[in-house]
């Protein structure tokens, strides 16, 4: 229907002279949030701007030139500066259980980024570290916010940036070297390693020492490299377990190792550009005039910095990949860090650096509000956290389920729980802290994964007695709970646009709910089969799960037909 408007508009347009193109037109048209201002509004604030008349006397040009009400609509009328469309909801319907049928997983994508690619750098774990909860955050907001670019029609790289190199690795060689307990370290390496790096900061005695190991590192040293070669494959396979638990892909591995002839040409470009001041032997970029304080680019003894290596790494990805737009999906904590490299950029002359874009997330939170603490060793393990929440799940589900067989509960109980873990994160604004609850998230009731699945299971409990749902209907009539639901599935493409302007899944999320709990009213309100509607709310039934199912898949949840 919205192609509908925007053909409506475009002729409208074209006798007023006022030059849009059909897709910039589309890019404006919205779902207004409330129903008395119809189904599609169209702001004419642009408009007036390039015609130079005030917004109103647009919106009445506009109108004037549409003439009578077209063709599947009640109404066409200006309020302000908007023209709202008003939907003949009968015709609506037919339409969009036919869009949604014809388009299936594609229904809410859009050519919003045709021809342009962006990257999206996420997770990004450092090696010889557990997975903690910090970097999950970072791969369901990173994995979620990739899925929503893809179905905008952009061409999307997703990479992992590892930490695998700087100062940690002088101190985890130190510590292997002193400590090491080669029965504990053959059991559990990760846990092991971890144990070391915790030790050996607990104590001032080995800084010196360590920082001579990664200055041997940085120098090529063999035995160094050796050791940093072992510790990074243990990571990596571990890293990997995860990722495929949680069925999260990327493109590209890449890590922070890999920039060390990058970046003596950035040193060099630094210095040529005179950018580069020296102070107190250690070289820094001056940015207090910009107020970003200042950046750290070599330290005295030569050793390379975080800021270097990603002033390296955008340079290289970029002419490697050629990106539009990159992305970073990393904790605000990290704000300044990346103020400072677009901002180096920048006055390198990198006229791209505007398009970088540092994606910010608030913290997890302990149930009680306070911060998880990892230096201390109180660090929460991703492996942990997903079997407990596994565990849950499985409690939740043999509730509902007495006679599951013991390979359907573990693969359903590992969806509940993907699900549980993700939307308990992706329904918050990405900006504000989250309180990581796991016993919250996997409840079947509430604002939660869980119950959105169970949603789509009750659903499809409906339509599998049916052959075909999707069969010939006619919609004679429309009751209260059958057009709100019809309207709910009718704006989901323009949440999946808006969900990429506010690059925040939390959109998606939030529309995930509404829709279930529409639909859940529906159900209650109007019987499915054996009712005098039955073909017709069949369809509506089978056109939810549909929806439901594209929704929640951008998230990275995958459905399951029964729970
Ligand atoms: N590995 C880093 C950390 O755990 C995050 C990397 C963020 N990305 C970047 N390009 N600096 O803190």
């Amino acid at each position: 229907m919205k192609k509908q408007v925007v053909q409506i508009l475009f002729k409208a347009l074209q006798k007023i002279n006022a030059n849009l193109k059909e897709d910039e037109i589309g890019n404006l048209v919205e779902v207004p949030p409330k129903q008395e201002m119809g189904d599609f509004a169209f702001p004419c604030f642009p408009l007036a701007k390039q015609l130079k008349i005030n917004p109103h006397e647009v919106a009445l040009k506009i109108r004037e030139k549409i003439g009578n009400t077209p063709k599947g609509f009640s109404d066409v009328r200006t309020q302000g500066p908007y023209v709202n469309f008003f939907l003949d909801r009968k015709v609506l319907a037919l339409d969009l259980i036919n869009e949604i049928k014809t388009q299936g997983d594609n229904y809410g994508k859009s050519d919003f980024g045709k021809g342009k690619t962006i990257l999206v750098e996420f997770s990004s774990p450092n090696i010889a570290k557990p997975f903690g909860i910090g970097h999950l955050r970072s791969t369901i907001i990173g994995n979620s916010l990739a899925n929503i670019a893809e179905a905008n029609g952009f061409k999307t790289v997703r990479l992992n940036y590892l930490g695998d190199w700087g100062t940690q690795f002088g101190k985890l060689i130190t510590a292997y070297n002193h400590f090491v307990d080669k029965k504990k370290f053959k059991a559990d390496p990760l846990k092991h390693l971890f144990e070391l790096y915790v030790k050996i900061n607990k104590s001032k005695k080995y800084e010196e020492e360590s920082r001579y190991w990664f200055n041997q590192l940085e120098q090529g040293n063999k035995t160094a490299l050796e050791l940093w070669e072992k510790f990074k494959s243990l990571s990596l396979k571990d890293f990997e377990k995860t990722y495929s638990l949680l069925g999260v892909k990327f493109d590209v591995f890449s890590g922070e190792s890999m920039y060390n002839k990058e970046m003596k040409d950035v040193v060099a470009q630094l210095q040529n550009k005179k950018i580069l001041k020296e102070d107190q032997g250690a070289q820094i970029v001056d940015l207090n005039e910009f107020g970003l304080g200042i950046a750290l680019i070599k330290k005295s003894d030569g050793s390379t910095l975080y800021m270097t290596r990603d002033l390296a790494a955008a340079i290289s990805r970029k002419s490697k990949y050629n990106f539009d737009y990159m992305i970073y999906e990393v904790g605000q904590e990290q704000k300044l860090h990346f103020a400072q490299v677009f901002k180096i950029l920048e006055l390198m002359g990198y006229s791209w650096a505007k398009n970088c874009i540092h994606v910010e997330h608030g913290l997890y939170l302990d149930k009680d509000g306070k911060k998880f603490a990892t230096r201390k060793g109180k660090t929460i393990f991703m492996n942990n956290v997903l079997e407990k929440t596994k565990e849950l799940s499985e409690k939740e589900i043999k509730k509902r389920d007495k006679k599951i067989s013991k390979k359907n509960l573990n693969e359903r109980s590992l969806k509940v729980a993907i699900a549980a873990i993700f939307y308990g994160d992706l329904k918050n604004n990405r900006k504000n802290d989250a309180i990581f609850d796991l016993k919250k998230f996997v409840s079947f009731d509430g604002d939660t994964g869980p119950y959105l699945l169970y949603s789509y299971a009750r659903a499809n409990s409906i339509t599998k007695k049916s052959k075909n749902p999707f069969s010939q209907f006619v919609v004679e009539s429309l009751d209260q709970k059958e057009t709100e639901l019809i309207l709910k599935l009718n704006e989901f493409p323009s949440i999946v646009l808006k969900a990429y302007e506010s690059l925040n899944p939390s959109v998606i999320a939030n529309y995930s709910f509404q829709l279930a709990q529409t639909f859940n009213e529906f159900y209650h309100a109007c019987p499915v089969l054996k009712s005098k509607n039955e073909n017709f709310r069949l369809a509506l039934v089978e056109s939810f799960k549909q929806v439901l199912k594209n929704s929640l898949n951008l998230l990275g949840i995958e459905t399951i037909n029964e729970m």
